[in-house]
């Protein structure tokens, strides 16, 4: 596995390389990334991965200075899982100037969930993927369910832009306990990462309810809101929406997935789940 700093020699090694599929990270692997990774491998002659902490998708009171920077144990997982080319550029080469172009997503995507309580985020998040995509040109590239309104912003940019990519989805890997693996989990103290799988369960008591023939979401959402709550939690938003765009569902077969935003001391958790 080699690893690139420069644009110019990820480039030449990709064009070495015949079908290529992409995997985009911030680092601080784990087995939810390594899960993308190897579907990518089943995609294309060789999986490239990036590693880049994107300075322009954290708001100013955001955690971009903490964020775990684990380059020499990212680069051992993604060598074991048969990546063969790592992007790991730092900001002088992602950003050498500052940035003044930027991909803006449809307003109906940054203004509600995520969009909401990040503003930019998403924009940053676009951003950056799309310089990403230009640097590698890959024929696939796969991003986690468990950003399930990132994956769609990236999918509708890729369609609109008509940026000559695969965008294919990986399921969100999770802990025993039903956690969704995040590099933010490393925050948890272990008192509230025994605390943390509530969410998880709150969205699966939705789920099944749903199922059940419980159409009255907003009672479901309130009820999983005051749960949370009433155990340390600061709930953003748990919302149950169409899949296709994210809105609130208008006619009963529409595919739904629930999706939530907490906090829990400091860290801020997402998750979801397709219903
Ligand atoms: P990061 O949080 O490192 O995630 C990289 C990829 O791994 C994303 O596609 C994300 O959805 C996926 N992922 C994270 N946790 C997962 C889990 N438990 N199961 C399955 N997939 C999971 O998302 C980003 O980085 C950035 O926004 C990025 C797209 C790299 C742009 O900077």
């Amino acid at each position: 596995m080699q690893i690139h700093h420069s644009i110019d020699s990820l480039r030449a090694a990709r064009r070495a390389s015949g079908k290529v599929a992409f995997v985009p990270t911030m680092g601080n692997l784990h087995d939810g990334h390594i899960d993308l990774v190897r579907q990518a491998a089943q995609k294309a002659d060789a999986v490239i991965a990036s590693i880049f902490v994107n300075r322009l998708q954290f708001g100013p009171s955001e955690d971009f200075n903490s964020y775990p920077r684990t380059l020499a144990a990212d680069c051992e997982r993604l060598e074991a899982a048969g990546v063969a080319h790592v992007f790991a550029p730092d900001e002088t080469v992602m950003y050498p100037e500052p940035q003044h172009y930027h991909v803006d997503p449809a307003p109906a995507q940054i203004s509600i969930l995520e969009g909401e309580f990040r503003p930019d985020h998403f924009r940053g998040v676009a951003t950056v993927v799309l310089k990403l995509l230009n640097i590698v040109q890959p024929d696939v590239a796969l991003f986690g369910k468990k950003d399930y309104q990132q994956l769609m912003v990236l999918s509708n940019m890729v369609r609109q832009l008509a940026i000559p990519v695969e965008v294919l989805p990986g399921e969100t890997v999770r802990a025993a306990d039903g956690l969704a693996l995040s590099s933010r989990n490393g925050y948890l103290s272990p008192e509230e990462r025994a605390e943390a799988p509530r969410l998880y369960r709150q969205l699966a008591r939705i789920c099944e309810a749903v199922r059940r023939g419980d159409h009255d979401f907003l009672k479901l959402e309130t009820e999983a809101v005051a749960e949370l709550a009433a155990h340390g939690w600061k709930p953003d938003y748990i919302a149950v929406r169409r899949r296709a765009d994210l809105q609130p569902p208008l006619h009963a077969d529409d595919p739904l997935v629930v999706l939530a935003a907490a906090k829990l001391g400091r860290t801020r958790l997402i998750d979801n789940l397709e219903i």
